[in-house]
């Protein structure tokens, strides 16, 4: 990440620092002027910048949230609903919180779908896509453990259903589930214990996504055409030409995060979390948050606790084995129009996943979701090699420019 040829700096305070430590380089090495990106970046590219930038929000409203909160089962819910009424612009910290949750996950997985387009997580980019798979995870712990802060109805049924799941486990389950819980059920301590992980995670987040982006400049970015940069001519500095591109991308998050914060600040939680925990009363449909909905259908889709649960760790776990399933020797579905064709099913599967999830586990939504989970591990174990082994893929440029280079010289001969 850092290094980069020495630079000259007009401003006298700059230049003192950089002698003693060469940290404004270092930054322009990363996603500065000296750093070398390729030309032909799309938009979808941009969704990393977004990624930070949602992280920081996340962090920066939750540690005000955070001098509010009470993390005990007595008084989570008032102190929430303090926030919401007295303290001063508790209402518009706490719907950021929340719905910026909500354009962090949506970030994610057009991060992570761009990556499968692309072909982005292939050598030698695999540990770079094994490193956003960890980010993942602990984005999943860390958004499900912050669920559970309000203490409404759907977070203490949510936290229920959940970490009842670990008493699945043979011979251990019980004592793990107790463990986690800090007592026989979940109550104060587990509240105590979440809200302690909720805080100090994002910071882990930050730490691993420090390593991922160190992973990411060791080779570069990957491009839409998905072959290597060859020359200086395939290459611009990361600023300014990108730094203004991708502007408007967080500018368009911005603008969808602040609809919902002002005019739409409850469309996607849940109604019965406006109600207080009640251990006596469970809700008639303990669903999860949109963007766990897909793999809470994985998890219901098996009729046996443990059986759910396996299916449910091996829905994400088989995401670290994907750079070893595609087969393909060629990145971009742009040049692969069988593998294009399967992208497009899959993400369709996950949809239909994504609204199985929110469905009473009964009747035809039951079946669809089973057919749906084979369908989910059949993309990797059983689509993705055979049609990397057996795709004719499309020939591949040269060159990122020369394409680009051709047809501008074909566009000014036609003018002529
Ligand atoms: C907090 C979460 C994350 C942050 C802040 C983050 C940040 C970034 C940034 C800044 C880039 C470079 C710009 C871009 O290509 O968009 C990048 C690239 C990449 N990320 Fe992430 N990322 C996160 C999560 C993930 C996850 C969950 C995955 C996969 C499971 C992932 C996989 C990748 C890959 C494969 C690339 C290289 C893309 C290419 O060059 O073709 N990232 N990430």
């Amino acid at each position: 990440m850092a290094g980069g040829p020495a630079r000259q700096y007009n401003n006298r305070l700059i230049r003192w620092v950089e002698y003693r430590m060469p940290i404004f380089s270092a930054v322009e090495a990363t996603i500065g002027r000296d750093m070398p990106t390729p030309k032909n970046l799309n938009y979808w590219w941009s969704l990393g910048s977004v990624l930070f930038l949602a992280l920081i929000i996340q962090i920066a409203t939750g540690i005000f949230l955070a001098m509010h909160y009470i993390p005990n089962g007595a008084m989570a819910f008032d102190s929430v609903e303090q926030i919401m009424r007295n303290v001063n612009y508790g209402w518009l910290l706490r719907y950021v919180h929340a719905n910026g949750a909500s354009l962090f996950f949506a970030a994610v997985y057009l991060h992570i779908l761009r990556g499968m387009y692309y072909g982005s997580y292939k050598a030698p980019r695999e540990l770079l896509w094994i490193i956003g798979v960890v980010i993942f995870v602990v984005m999943m712990a860390t958004a499900f453990m912050g669920y559970v802060l309000p203490w409404g109805q759907m977070s203490f049924w949510a936290a229920t259903v959940i970490t009842n799941l670990f008493s699945a486990i043979p011979l251990v389950g019980n004592g793990i589930t107790t463990w986690l819980w800090g007592g026989f059920a979940v109550d104060s301590p587990t509240l105590q214990r979440f809200y302690s992980l909720h805080y100090l995670l994002p910071f882990v987040i930050f730490g691993i996504s420090l390593l991922h982006v160190w992973a990411l400049h060791v080779h570069g970015s990957s491009n839409p055409v998905g072959i290597s940069t060859r020359s200086k001519q395939d290459t611009i500095p990361y600023h300014p030409y990108y730094t203004s591109k991708y502007m408007s991308v967080i500018g368009l998050s911005f603008i969808v995060l602040a609809f919902l914060v002002f005019y739409e600040p409850n469309f996607l939680s849940h109604p019965d979390n406006f109600k207080p925990a009640d251990p006596l009363q469970t809700p008639a449909n303990i669903v999860p948050e949109w963007y766990f909905l897909p793999f809470y259908a994985i998890l219901r889709s098996i009729p046996d606790k443990l059986g759910g649960v396996v299916m449910f760790g091996a829905s994400i776990a088989i995401l670290f084995l994907l750079p070893w399933l595609d087969t393909s020797r060629v990145r971009s579905a742009r040049f692969r129009p069988t593998y294009r064709y399967f992208f497009w099913i899959f993400v369709l599967d996950v949809i239909i996943l994504g609204w199985v999830g929110a469905q009473h586990p009964e009747g035809a939504s039951l079946l669809i979701g089973r057919l749906a989970t084979a369908y989910y591990f059949a993309h990797f174990v059983i689509i993705l090699p055979f049609v990397g082994w057996f795709e004719r893929p499309r020939p591949l440029p040269e060159s990122i420019s020369k394409p680009v280079l051709k047809s501008g010289a074909a566009v000014a001969e036609a003018a002529e």
